[in-house]
C-alpha cells in the first residue's frame, strides 16, 4: 500500500513524522511530494498511490483519471471545496476530511488579526481594544465555538447565528443568539466568518448585511475569500470610510485595496489560517489513522461524498 502526501504548502516536519510513524507502523510505503509548483508534477506523483493526503490541493478529474489505483483522497482540514467530489464518486474514490483539527489555529489567527488592526499595526499611536466591543460570530461550527471560547477571555459581548446549531449549544459557550444575519451584523462591531464554500455560502456576505454593521464595523474573513461579494465589499468601502476588512488570503480585488484603501485592511500574503505545527499535527495525525481504518476496518466515519 502507498500513501502520499501532496502538499503544495508543506506540513510542518514535526506533523510529517507523525505520518511516517502511522503509515510505517501499518506498513505502507511513504511518498512525499511537498512545495510542488506544478500540477502536472502532481499528476506525475499519484499514478501509483493507492491514498492520498492533501491540503488546499487541486484534486481535479485529472488528477484523479491519472490515479489508477487511487482508492482514497483525505484532506488535512476541514474544508474539502479543492476536490472534485464528483469525480472521486466515478472513480469510486473515498473522500474524507479531517474537521475540528484546524480549528483552534483559525481562531487564534482571527483574533491576530483583529489586534493587529486595532492596534493600528503596532505604529506608536494610541490603538483601541478588544474588551467590551460586541464580536458577531458568523456559523458556529468548530472554528466558532474556539473564537466563543477566546472571545470570553478578551471580554467581548460575543453573538452568533447559525441555523444548524441548537439553542442550548451555543449558549454553553456563554453566546448571545441572534435569529436572523440581519440581526447579527446589526449588533456587532466586529463580525469574523466561520462558514464553509459552497454553492450556498459563496457570495452570500453582501451589500445588505454589510450595510447594516456598526460604526467602525471590522469584517473577519479566516473562511474563504469565496463567501464574500467583493463587488459589494468595495461598495461599502467606498461609502463607509470606518469599515475594514481582514483577510486570510487577499480578495481577488486587492490591487484596489492596496491603491485605494491603505491602512483599513489586512491580507495574509499566503492561506495561513492551519499554519501552527499543532494544527498540521493534528491533521496529519488524523488524517493517517483514518486512512490505515479504513483499510483495515472500511471505516467511513469522515467520509464527504456518499
Ligand atoms: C481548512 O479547511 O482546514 C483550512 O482552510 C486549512 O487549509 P490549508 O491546509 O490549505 O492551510
Amino acid at each position: 500500500m502507498k500513501v502520499l502526501v501532496a502538499t503544495e504548502k508543506a506540513f510542518a516536519p514535526v506533523a510529517v513524522n507523525q505520518i511516517k510513524l502511522v503509515t510505517e507502523a501499518a506498513g505502507y510505503e511513504l511518498a512525499l511530494l511537498e512545495n510542488y509548483k506544478n500540477n502536472s508534477d502532481l499528476i506525475r506523483s499519484v499514478v501509483d498511490v493507492d491514498a492520498l493526503i492533501v491540503r488546499s490541493d487541486l484534486i481535479t478529474a485529472e488528477v484523479l483519471d491519472a490515479a489508477k489505483k487511487l482508492k482514497i483522497v483525505v484532506r488535512a482540514g476541514a474544508g474539502y471545496e479543492n476536490i472534485n467530489l464528483a469525480a472521486s464518486t466515478a472513480h469510486n474514490v473515498i473522500v474524507m476530511n479531517t474537521p475540528g483539527q484546524n480549528a483552534n489555529a483559525v481562531a487564534e489567527l482571527a483574533f491576530a488579526l483583529m489586534l493587529c488592526l486595532a492596534r493600528g499595526g503596532f505604529n506608536g499611536k494610541s490603538g483601541t481594544e478588544l474588551r467590551r466591543k460586541s464580536l458577531g460570530i458568523h456559523a458556529f461550527g468548530n472554528v466558532g465555538k474556539h473564537v466563543a471560547e477566546i472571545a470570553r477571555g478578551f471580554g467581548m459581548d460575543v453573538y452568533t447565528f447559525d441555523p444548524f446549531v441548537v439553542e442550548k449549544d451555543i449558549k454553553k459557550y456563554f453566546v448571545k443568539v441572534c435569529n436572523t444575519t440581519e440581526e447579527l451584523y446589526s449588533k456587532c462591531q466586529y463580525v469574523s466568518l466561520h462558514m464553509p464554500s459552497n454553492e450556498k455560502t459563496n457570495k452570500s456576505i453582501g451589500y445588505d448585511l454589510l450595510k447594516k454593521m456598526p460604526k467602525n464595523a471590522v469584517l473577519v474573513n479566516t473562511a474563504r475569500k469565496e463567501v464574500i461579494d467583493e463587488e459589494a465589499l468595495l461598495k461599502i468601502f467606498e461609502e463607509r470610510p470606518d469599515f475594514r476588512y481582514l483577510a486570510d488570503v487577499a480578495p481577488d480585488c486587492k490591487a484596489t485595496f492596496e491603491e485605494k484603501y491603505k491602512g483599513r485592511f489586512i491580507f495574509t500574503e499566503m492561506k495561513m489560517g492551519a499554519n501552527t505545527e499543532e494544527a498540521n499535527l493534528y491533521a496529519c495525525l488524523a488524517a493517517a489513522r483514518q486512512i490505515v481504518d479504513y483499510f483495515k476496518t472500511g471505516n467511513e466515519k469522515y467520509r464527504v461524498n456518499k
